[in-house]
């Protein structure tokens, strides 16, 4: 089971957008969970998820609730959510007050282990202990960049979590609501993924297909599968697929 977190320090840049798109390629390949960890619950909506945890998720840190037990289908084929709802919010608080509090997003997944090929992760923005334990259990991170200047900083800040988690997930960035009109946006397009290993030259436009996914409730790709930031998605699933290597096992049925 290999684990995709997505994540940066900023907010509004478009993980939970890329979660729910990485999530749903993978899934035609592979037995995919995604986790929502953020109490906001976006990826839960978007996927017309309950926003419902039976016990809330303090039992399931404390190991009193089952994840299969809350773990709900969606309506596409080997695609899983763990959704959030408002008790996510104590998250953080709830980490901090356990064992080895970076390692319990890590502990929980095992017990899926082998129910699932992939699990991504839809981190809140910030870099509190959530983010900490979902780096500490992910094999890849992948990081949105809105073009800006500001960008690389927060490129520079998760490569510096990432080197202080006793993990080291590979880092897969890419850059995100990219508006082509603008020369800042196109230069960051020209010259980024040169000067940064890290970052794809995947481009992710800024575009009113994507917005939609807000109305529909559905990944991109089940909608308008045909527009560029519909393939731009199924092209940055392939790079986080060639860096984190999953096997499919059995397919349930
Ligand atoms: N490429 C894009 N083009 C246009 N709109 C986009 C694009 N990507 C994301 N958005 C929109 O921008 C908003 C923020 O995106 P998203 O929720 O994915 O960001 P986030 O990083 O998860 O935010 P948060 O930090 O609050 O969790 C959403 O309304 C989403 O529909
Ligand atoms: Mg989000």
């Amino acid at each position: 089971m290999k684990v995709v977190a997505v994540y940066s320090v900023k907010g509004g840049v478009g993980k939970t957008t890329a979660a729910v798109n990485l999530a749903w390629e993978a899934a035609k390949e592979f037995r995919v969970l995604l986790w929502d960890l953020d109490p906001q619950g976006a990826a839960t909506f978007l996927l017309q998820v309950k926003p419902k945890v039976r016990g809330g998720v303090g039992a399931l840190v404390a190991g009193r609730s089952k994840v299969a037990r809350i773990i709900r289908s969606t309506d596409y084929a080997n695609l899983d959510v763990l959704p959030a709802d408002a008790s996510y919010r104590d998250l953080d608080l709830m980490f901090d007050h356990a064992r080895k509090s970076e390692q319990r997003v890590a502990k929980i997944l095992e017990q899926v282990d082998g129910d699932y090929d992939v699990v991504i992760l839809d981190c809140p923005p910030g870099a509190a202990l959530v983010a900490e334990n979902a780096l500490f259990s992910a094999d890849a991170v992948v990081v949105p960049l809105v073009p800006s200047p500001l960008s690389i900083r927060s490129l520079e800040q998760v490569k510096e979590i990432v080197a202080a988690s006793a993990s080291k997930p590979r880092i897969v960035a890419f850059l995100s609501m990219v508006d082509r009109r603008k020369t800042v946006h196109r230069a960051a397009v020209e010259e980024l993924p040169k000067k940064q290993r890290s970052v794809t030259d995947v481009v992710i436009p800024a575009t009113v297909q994507i917005e939609r996914m807000g109305t529909e409730r559905a990944p991109i790709g089940s909608y308008a599968p045909s527009v560029e930031a519909a393939r731009a998605y199924g092209e940055l699933w392939s790079r986080v697929r060639a860096t984190v290597k999953p096997k499919a096992r059995k397919h349930k049925h």
